[in-house]
């Protein structure tokens, strides 16, 4: 959604939820001032969790930080900065964190639910080497469910979905649906964009 029209949206709703609106993209704004690459009109509601050493976050414009989201984007100095790249109009659900050593870089349009996990790192090594860090690509309207997990080194390719509780451990192709621990491929899908809208009630036999 454009800028215009979201403040077209706007005309439809209460003035409670205008101001309410309005409150959420000033502080977005502040946000994006003080800590993000570069200023855009985001969306933060409640408490939003930054920790950022050697690193660079940029969050796209109309893109919805809901609340207890917490960026983590730390680099190991030098040449090694960390970055999350988060598009334009993508949705970060509730107590989500991104976790971030190198790039974790989410496409427009994608939406994450809450309480899920993505991280290009491991924070120990299983071998007592160094820490394995690798980059994490989220494709264009790729829909990410609940609790789920991506972890280092995965690319989600543009539309796919990954169901809700899902770890997923490696790459999953365009508009497919993964679903499991480790996440499995399950079926082709035509592809989520925020804003499609409808509820579909069935009834499965
Ligand atoms: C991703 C999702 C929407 C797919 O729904 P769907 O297209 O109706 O898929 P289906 O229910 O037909 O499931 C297809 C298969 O995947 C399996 N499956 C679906 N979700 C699964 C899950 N979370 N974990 C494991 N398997 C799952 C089903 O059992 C089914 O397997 P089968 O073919 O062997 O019977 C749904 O599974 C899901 O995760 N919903 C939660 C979404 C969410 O977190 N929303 C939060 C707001 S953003």
């Amino acid at each position: 959604m454009r800028p215009a029209e979201f403040l077209t949206k706007l005309r439809h709703r209460s003035p409670f939820q205008v101001a309410s609106a309005a409150l959420r993209f000033a502080r977005g704004y502040v946000v994006s001032c003080l800590s993000f690459e570069r200023r855009a009109l985001v969306s933060v509601r409640g408490r939003l969790r930054i920790m950022r050493r050697d690193g660079t976050i940029s969050v796209g414009d109309m893109t919805d930080l809901w609340p207890g989201v917490k960026l983590s984007c730390r680099g190991s100095g030098g040449v090694d900065r960390a970055r999350i790249r988060i598009g334009r109009n993508c949705s970060i659900g509730d107590r989500t964190e991104i976790h971030a050593g190198r790039l974790v870089d989410i496409g427009h349009g994608a939406i994450i639910a809450w309480d899920c996990v993505i991280m290009d790192r491991d924070y120990h090594s299983t071998d007592n080497g160094p820490e394995l860090v690798r980059p994490v690509t989220i494709g264009n309207g790729v829909w990410i469910g609940c609790r789920a997990m991506v972890l280092k080194g995965v690319t989600i390719g543009e539309g796919a979905v990954v169901a809700a509780g899902a770890v997923v451990t490696k790459d999953v192709a365009p508009f497919t649906l993964v679903a499991g621990n480790p996440a499995r491929a399950v079926k082709r899908v035509a592809g989520w964009r925020k804003g499609r809208p409808s509820l579909t009630i069935s009834r499965k036999t």
